[in-house]
């Protein structure tokens, strides 16, 4: 069975009792709930108490007046209609009532289908303000809950994108054991840079993403090449060479790796213009591939080679330093030289347990 709506209930406040046996009488009769009051006061009483949900008050009764009903009313039960009762001399204080919230006025002396009316148009008034009020709150909860979705989603997204490089410089770390460590070293080195040369959030992705997949295109160089010990002859060189090229049409058909392409392709370039494959000198070439590229030669100095023992970090800082202007962007070597060395040795130590994490991954794979 369908359940009932509760009764609505109304609260009358008069000091004349005729007055109010009359409403309640005919209220009741039209299937409301009433209880009475004869003085302002004794209706705050009731209030305390008991839900009400619309006041008829009188205007002027002793004690509290109908006004400061209103006012408490107004305050303390929102949801509760109010109607005014003013003598026919008061109708300007019935208006100024409505403009602090009451929802009606009523003359005396009123006609009883006038009164009910009123009541009843009072409580629909208040009901849709209820239930508009329910549906903000609601509409709210869904905003949130599907702001909380969609960064969900995000974030899923964002891992989908970290496991993508992950892939791809793990694809390359198997033809080429050496790049791993070398490779987290640079990237974070790189980021470190970038960071003091103020680089925006944006950008920082871009040139870890740039310089975490700077040498991607090697997997298209053949074995015999890409793990010569000797040196490379013009025509393995020119081959070598490719990986820059090569590396950027790989990298570029992904959409988010996109821009960090630019780096990939541009990262064997030199300050000077005696880089490749393009040739580009200056600021044509990227911010992040000219940050790359004094990292990539300190990181090269300071690791062991088949051929050659690493040197020590001033060594190497010293020979960066006399290379600003030609081979490096001068901008970017002053920011380097502005870095303590304990910066680069922080940078190994990270890079040294990334690499064997990843190696350890590797293996159980
Ligand atoms: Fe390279």
């Amino acid at each position: 069975m369908a359940k009932t709506a509760p009764k609505p209930r109304v609260l009358i406040v008069d000091d004349e009792v005729a007055v109010l046996e009359l409403l309640r009488e005919r209220l009741r009769l039209e299937g409301f709930v009433c209880a009475a009051a004869r003085s302002g006061d004794e209706a705050v009483q009731l209030i305390d108490r008991h839900r009400f949900d619309a006041v008829i008050s009188d205007l002027r009764m002793p004690g509290l007046s109908g006004m400061a009903l209103l006012e408490r009313v107004v305050k303390q039960l929102p949801h509760c209609a109010f109607l005014m009762v003013t003598g026919e001399s008061d109708v300007r204080i019935g208006i100024q009532a409505m403009q602090e919230g009451a929802a009606d006025y009523l003359v005396k002396p009123f006609q009883l289908d006038a009164v009910v009316h009123s009541v009843r148009r009072a409580l629909e008034k208040k009901r849709l303000e209820a239930e508009l009020e329910r549906y903000r709150a609601r509409l709210e909860e869904m905003v949130e809950e599907r702001t909380r979705q969609l960064q969900q989603a995000l974030q899923e997204i964002e891992d989908t994108y970290a496991s993508t490089l992950e892939a791809l410089a793990a694809a390359l770390d198997l033809r080429d054991s050496d790049t791993a460590g070398h490779s987290i070293r640079v990237t974070e080195y790189s980021l470190e840079i970038a960071k003091a040369m103020g680089c925006s959030e944006e950008e920082l992705k871009q040139i870890g993403r740039g310089a975490a997949l700077h040498d991607i295109g090697k997997i298209g160089i053949p074995d015999g090449i890409l793990l010569k010990k000797d040196k490379l002859t013009p025509q393995e060189r020119a081959v070598m060479e490719t990986h820059a090229r090569v590396g950027y049409e790989l990298v570029s058909r992904i959409a988010f790796l996109a821009p960090a392409a630019e780096i990939v392709l541009t990262h064997q370039e030199r300050y000077d213009g005696t880089g490749y494959p393009q040739g580009l000198r200056g600021e044509e070439i990227p911010l992040g591939a000219r940050i790359f590229a004094v990292v990539d030669t300190l990181d090269a100095m300071t690791s062991d080679r088949p051929y050659r023992r690493a040197v020590p970090f001033h060594v190497a800082r010293e020979e960066i330093a006399r290379q600003a202007g030609k081979q490096f962007d001068p901008e970017v070597v002053r920011v380097f030289l502005s870095l303590p060395e304990q910066v680069w040795d922080k940078v190994r130590k990270r890079a040294a347990r990334a690499a064997d994490a990843r190696g350890r991954t590797a293996i159980v794979a």
